[in-house]
């Protein structure tokens, strides 16, 4: 298969990540109709009320996108002719892996699975899918904000679905960065993953408090935002579920202070502060401290 044999897309999981728009016939599977409206409104929201303020697309292109969509519940309508799907089900390896072997039974032989991942390895599941060799994580960030999208194989893809996925990235606008091989975090997420566990052990261990680190980031960085900010926009509950799975699952760094951490996280969890979307977290929002002028000089106090 090619690029050019790419022509009906079919995103399974209509969530949050699943909104990506395309510039192709694309199908929405969800396991409900009530779901698949809910995700149509948004997608057409975020299109009139973001994609088209920001000049991204004009309203023309918005129309012609909307009229390229089609949702289903029906599982066997969703997979014909569907020549590439995008998976974003909920993050548990039993879901994906129950989803993608009813879409081997009902697909084209030529469909190419991808997953859109945070932190399972496609190795993982990728016998149950029936298809291994068609199967590869292409992981988005927020398409409001960014246009990288990781691309990366299990030992058992066939090379030629990396490539065909490579050039499908570039077509729909996006970066592709191509891991070589299976890593936990892909790319820029090991990397952010990183900072946060630096950060949090820097308050959870009483070194420094939640301002002086992002201050120390800011100052030295010269960067609008730092790691409790970033944290805050990625949501804190999506940041505590990542600790707490670590916690349990890494040999790298120690897991008791990891686990300390996603303690710490829990907490505001535990009291409805997610971050930016709850406008409440590390800090409070629409106007948060760090945005502040005064931020860096440290005179603004909490
Ligand atoms: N939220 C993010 O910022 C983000 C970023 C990158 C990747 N991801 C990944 O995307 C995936 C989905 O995350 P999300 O935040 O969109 O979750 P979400 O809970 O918002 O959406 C999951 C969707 O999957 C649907 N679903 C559940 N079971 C299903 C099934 N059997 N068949 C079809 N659909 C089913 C649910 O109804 C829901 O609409 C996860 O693997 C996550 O790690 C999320």
């Amino acid at each position: 298969m090619e690029l050019k044999d790419i022509k009906k897309v079919l995103i399974l999981g209509a969530g949050t990540m699943g909104q990506h728009m395309h510039g192709y016939h694309v199908t929405f599977y969800d396991i409900s109709d009530k779901i698949l409206n809910h995700s149509i409104k948004r997608i057409e929201k975020l299109g009139s009320s973001f994609f088209v303020p920001a000049h991204r697309i004009t309203i023309e292109q918005l129309k012609e996108i909307m009229g390229r969509i089609t949702a289903t519940s029906n599982p066997a309508d969703a997979a014909k002719d569907a020549d590439l799907i995008s998976e974003s089900v909920p993050e548990d390896p039993q879901i994906k892996a129950k989803v993608f072997a009813q879409f081997n039974e009902l697909c084209p032989e030529r469909t190419i699975f991808t997953t859109n991942t945070s932190l399972l390895m496609p190795s993982k599941f990728a016998g149950a899918t029936g298809r291994p060799e068609k199967l590869i994580a292409l992981h988005f960030h927020d398409v409001r904000t960014t246009n990288v999208v990781d691309v990366m194989p299990h030992p058992g893809t066939d090379p030629a679905v990396i490539e065909v996925v490579h050039d499908f990235a570039v077509s729909i606008s996006q970066i592709p960065i191509m891991l070589h091989r299976e890593n936990n975090g892909y790319v820029f997420n090991a990397m952010l993953s990183s900072i946060c566990t630096a950060a949090l052990t820097l308050v959870t261990t009483g070194v420094a408090s939640v301002e002086d680190v992002d201050r120390a980031w800011m100052g030295v960085m010269r960067m609008p935002i730092g790691p409790f900010g970033m944290m805050d926009q990625m949501g804190l509950k999506t940041v505590w579920h990542v600790n707490d799975y670590w916690a349990h699952n890494t040999q790298d760094i120690p897991a008791k202070q990891i686990q300390v951490n996603a303690d710490f996280l829990k907490l505001y969890v535990d009291r409805g502060e997610l971050g930016a979307k709850t406008k409440k977290g590390f800090y409070a929002y629409p106007n948060p401290e760090y945005a502040n002028a005064e931020f860096l000089s440290g005179k603004v106090k909490k």
